[in-house]
């Protein structure tokens, strides 16, 4: 039996947007889990409601995208409803001018919910700023990627069976990777210890560091050199790509692509139970070795994005009640 207070903050998402893992307080983050969970469950057992019957999905993305448009596309027709997308932002009036101002206004017209990825930092916020219908962050620039920060929560808590007292590493493009910034903004609400690891150009600016000051996690910045002697502490390593794309230098990007590369050898202290994370895709930054070590979780981490999406689709368009919740604990 859940409290009221959780099913008002189920409630409290219905015609929210989710533009900053930032908004979320720990019970709200119970709730994703919590639905996503009985998500996971109805795919199971092939019995999934069709409670978003009516309810249209537009997806919009400027950026190359295949999970994630992919999986937010599968969510809505799993759950009965219907998508409408632009796949290449180019093919839009934005080519003509149009500003994401206008196109908020413009696409509620259309669809129940906005799914939005655009190259630019706050892109999907402006976009946000006039529509009437939810907008949800699917990655603006190097800043945020809300939804695949819940993803990857989830995989933690299934795969650690808790969320406090792990040992958590993220490693490779702290700078630009804009999961590590989403992941990072829920992580530091929980009682862990964090270790941020990067070549020293790719560690976070002291700007983007003091938006993470006030917290309960123990944070600590490292080189990706002294990870090695820290691997048999970890709980979780979270392994991201170099953001070629965001980088403003060619050259850097050559210096600095393969400064850490993750095999089998590195990881022979490693606890059994550790779980290697990757939002991918993945480059070069995991050996191919790994992809079949019972510590590899990234597979099934993309998997649970299916039940994370739902989840999210069926809060913002306000169908998640107490009977859809019946099937979990
Ligand atoms: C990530 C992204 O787009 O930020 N991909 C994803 O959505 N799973 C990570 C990346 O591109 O490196």
């Amino acid at each position: 039996m859940k409290s009221a207070s959780f099913f008002r903050a189920v409630k409290s998402f219905h015609k929210r947007h989710i533009l900053s893992t930032d908004q979320f307080s720990p019970l709200d983050l119970e709730v994703i889990l919590k639905v996503a969970e009985a998500m996971e469950f109805y795919m199971q057992t092939h019995r999934v409601p069709p409670i978003l019957k009516s309810n249209i999905v537009s997806t919009l993305f400027f950026e190359p995208s295949t999970r994630t448009r992919l999986s937010f596309e599968t969510a809505m027709f799993r759950l009965g409803g219907q998508v409408v997308t632009v796949e290449q932002g180019n093919s839009t009036s934005a080519e003509k001018g149009e500003s994401l101002r206008d196109m908020g206004r413009i696409i509620s017209n259309y669809a129940d919910v906005i799914v939005m990825r655009h190259p630019h930092v706050h892109s999907v916020q402006e976009l946000a700023s006039t529509a009437t219908v939810p907008v949800i962050n699917a990655g603006d620039g190097s800043n945020e990627h809300p939804t695949q920060a819940f993803q990857d929560l989830y995989t933690i808590y299934h795969a650690q069976k808790r969320l406090e007292t792990i040992s958590i590493a993220l490693v490779g493009d702290l700078k630009y990777g804009r999961t590590i910034h989403s992941l990072l903004r829920l992580l530091v609400q929980y009682p862990i210890k964090i270790y941020l690891a990067a070549h020293p150009e790719l560690h976070m600016t002291s700007e983007q560091v003091a938006q993470y000051s006030n917290h309960h996690a123990e944070v600590q910045q490292i080189d990706t050199d002294e990870l090695k002697a820290l691997v048999p502490d970890l709980d979780v390593l979270y392994m991201t790509r170099i953001q070629k794309e965001r980088f403003v230098d060619p050259t850097l990007y050559e210096k600095v692509h393969t400064s850490f590369i993750l095999t089998k050898a590195l990881l022979e202290k490693a606890k059994d139970t550790l779980s290697i994370l990757h939002p991918l895709p993945k480059v070069k930054e995991i050996a191919i070795e790994l992809d079949d070590d019972p510590r590899a979780t990234y597979f099934r981490q993309a998997k649970n994005g299916i039940y994370v999406r739902m989840a999210l689709l069926a809060l913002s368009l306000g169908r998640v009640d107490e009977t859809l919740l019946e099937v979990v604990s």
